[in-house]
């Protein structure tokens, strides 16, 4: 079934960070079945597979890595989305440079990388920022709390970067996915009381699926969201009301 017009982001140029794995996998797929000319930037890019003929070019690149970042950014006229999907989580957390890293990961790289891609947004008629925020910034975590901690400032980072950048129209939304099947949450699917737990208060039994994110961001995206602006939508089957 097709959701959206398959030229809908035609000559659009979308930058997903994180889009080497999971839910950036998959919205630069869905972003380049759609039209779209996609840099899916992250780590492990000879390990990314995506559909032939989709205009997607993957570039190696550590989003901490400033020299980096502000290269490939220096090389871009104009951006017209920007999904800042690239995430971790670690079982050590609780030491400081595992917390550090965590942060510097999910959270300060999201701050930099919208900071440097404003100017090249600011070009589109249409421009904006998609976060990828998670159940966690609302739940505390008793393993991952550097992870909580940097999705609940996703959200603040959101809210505050939704007001600085709307004098020039860049509109920063937020998707916040509950418990989606990538290759993140594989080591909870591999302890068998950890996801049946998560299963048993899933209202809807089950995972969700990349794509389906992927809806959500480029429904964010698109004209049909060109008032919606630092808001956090949720894509967790209820998993958050429960
Ligand atoms: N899977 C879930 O259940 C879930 C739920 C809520 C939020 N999220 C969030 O969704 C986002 C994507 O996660 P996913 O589940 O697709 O995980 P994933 O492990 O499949 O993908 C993570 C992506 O981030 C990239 N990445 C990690 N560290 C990086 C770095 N230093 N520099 C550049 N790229 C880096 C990886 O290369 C990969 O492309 C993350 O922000 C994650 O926190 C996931």
């Amino acid at each position: 079934m097709e959701i959206f017009n398959t030229t809908i982001f035609k000559n659009k140029i979308v930058v997903v960070t994180g889009g080497t794995s999971g839910i950036g996998q998959a919205v630069s797929i869905a972003f380049a079945q759609k039209g779209a000319k996609v840099w899916a930037l992250g780590l492990q890019t000879d390990k990314a597979v995506y559909p032939a003929g989709l205009d997607i070019e993957t570039v190696e690149m550590d989003v901490t890595d400033k020299t980096a970042v502000d290269q490939f950014f220096s090389k871009l006229d104009r951006i017209d989305t920007l999904f800042n999907g690239a995430g971790m989580g670690s079982i050590s957390e609780h030491e400081l440079d595992t917390y550090r890293k965590v942060l510097e990961v999910n959270l300060t790289s999201v701050f930099y990388i919208s900071e440097v891609a404003a100017k090249a947004l600011a070009k589109s008629d249409n421009p904006s920022i998609i976060n990828v925020s998670s159940l966690y910034a609302n739940f505390g975590s008793a393993i991952a709390p550097a992870y909580s901690c940097s999705k609940g400032a996703i959200d603040q980072l959101t809210f505050s970067h939704a007001l600085s950048f709307a004098e020039a129209k860049i509109r920063v939304n937020a998707v916040a996915p509950g418990w989606i099947d990538t290759p993140l949450i594989q080591p909870l699917k591999d302890i068998p009381e950890v996801f049946n737990g998560i299963m048993q208060r899933s209202p809807m039994s089950r995972l969700g699926k990349p794509e389906e994110v992927a809806n959500v961001v480029l429904f964010l995206a698109s004209d049909a969201a060109s008032f919606i602006n630092g808001t956090i939508v949720k894509v967790d089957g209820a998993y958050s009301i429960f």
